[in-house]
């Protein structure tokens, strides 16, 4: 027997009605926002995400699906949507539309991760990004809308973590202060921490290894080392999700996973859970992103979503979607004749509009009695040898009993009223 792929899964008819409904919401508040839809291949180059993520993130170093294809192309299955966003803005002449440029997508993106509950290795996103403006309004905006799905999905309890984590003026300097401060704890420090001294300092922060938690406790924090821009920048941020009573907590530990992330970043935690492992999503601003991908100085900011997380997160906390009614009409057929008749009829009804639910590979009368009742649909359409002769059909009202026999040119019409009532 086959299995799916470890860390991949099936999504099965009767969680749909959990996807769909998060998908609902995310169209809905994007449109609200201006955001238009954008959707990039899911393969890419292997290259865009060496440069645009950044050769020293877990991402690249040790989760993307790479492959030569029979061209000898090096491709990738996409991790992650940003570098390719940027890539569509370049490639396709976005960058001469008006900006700033509001775009979104859902869709599957791919990480070969240790796989658990929550950390799958295809998972769902949605992506906003916003490029081509530094206001800081629209970092708030940005979260705002972040906050506008979680809302809409039906979720109460959740906070935004945030920090700044600099920009190339000021970020040096603070690297220098703090891998002065890890030096003299390096003995301290998890194998993967004393390699990332000296790759990546600022990941040493968000380690979760108990004893770099303890040696990070007195840690320069970014905000304190900020230059008067970014300083300005994030205050400003602060203040409109204040105006916008967004609750967040200022987490100077929040450095997130990938290279290009400058000033704001941001994460949405499940409120009791907290940590990063269970992220419904995060983001930030990205002033170099373009520029390094071959463009021109754009800034730009926007977030991910997971929506594995969203759904099992909307399990959990038993959060109620309404699944679409079952249909009103049951249609029964009885013998070949009434089998064809009924057939034309299912689609006329279908034309019409009416949700109709058959059972067409059963023959008697008493199964499909019983399945109309057990989808609860207050009405059959009965169809024998007789009604089909007669070129009428019964309609029976599952409740009382009670049948009535019409035309089969007036049963729409019939049909309609009796719902209707
Ligand atoms: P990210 O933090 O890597 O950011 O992913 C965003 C969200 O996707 C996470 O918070 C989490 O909810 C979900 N996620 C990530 N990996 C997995 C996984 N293996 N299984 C289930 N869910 C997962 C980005 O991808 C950035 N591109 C976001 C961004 C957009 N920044 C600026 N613009």
């Amino acid at each position: 027997m086959f299995q799916a792929p470890k860390g991949m899964r099936d999504i099965l008819p009767e969680e749909q009605i959990y996807w769909e409904k998060i998908r609902q919401v995310v169209h809905k508040i994007a449109k609200s926002y201006g955001f238009e839809r954008l959707d990039t291949p899911i393969l890419e180059e292997e290259g865009l995400f060496i440069k645009g993520t950044g050769l020293s993130t877990d991402i690249v170093q040790k989760e993307m699906y790479s492959f030569r294809t029979k061209g000898r192309d090096r491709l990738v299955l996409r991790p992650e949507f940003t570098p390719a966003f940027i890539r569509a803005y370049l490639e396709d002449g976005l960058a001469s539309r008006p900006h700033p440029l509001k775009l979104y997508t859902i869709g599957p993106l791919f990480r070969y991760e240790r796989s658990q509950k929550g950390r799958y290795r295809q998972h769902e996103q949605a992506n906003f990004e916003v490029i081509g403006e530094n206001d800081p309004v629209l970092d708030a905006q940005l979260i705002q809308a972040f906050f506008s799905i979680i809302r809409g999905i039906g979720f109460k309890d959740i906070v935004i973590q945030i920090n700044s984590i600099g920009c190339r003026q000021c970020r040096p300097n603070y690297r220098r202060k703090l891998v002065a401060f890890y030096n003299k704890r390096k003995r301290e420090l998890c194998s993967d921490c004393q390699k990332r001294l000296k790759q990546n300092p600022l990941r040493l922060l968000d380690c979760k290894n108990e004893r770099c938690i303890a040696a990070t406790e007195e840690a320069p924090q970014t905000i304190d080392n900020l230059c008067p821009d970014c300083h300005n920048h994030f205050k400003n941020i602060l203040e409109y999700l204040d105006e916008l009573e967004i609750p967040y907590i200022l987490n100077p530990r929040l450095v997130r996973g990938l290279d290009y992330y400058t000033k704001m970043v941001f994460e949405v935690w499940p409120e009791e859970e907290g940590g990063r492992q269970s992220a419904l999503g995060g983001g930030g601003r990205y002033d170099n992103l373009v520029k390094t991908l071959g463009g021109r100085e754009t800034s730009g900011v926007g977030f991910g979503m997971g929506i594995d997380r969203l759904v099992n997160l909307m399990k959990e906390k038993k959060i109620k979607v309404s699944g679409e009614s079952s249909p009103p009409v049951f249609l029964v057929q009885l013998g070949e004749l009434g089998k064809k008749k009924a057939l034309k009829l299912f689609e006329d009804l279908r034309r019409a509009n009416i949700r109709i639910a058959s059972q067409f590979s059963k023959d008697t009368m008493k199964e499909q009695l019983k399945s109309a009742d057990k989808i609860k649909a207050p009405f059959a359409l009965i169809l024998g040898q007789k009604e089909a002769l007669d070129e009428t059909v019964i309609i029976r009202n599952m409740e009382s009993g009670s049948q009535e026999t019409v035309p089969l040119k007036k049963v729409v019409k019939t049909l309609k009223k009796r719902i209707k009532r």
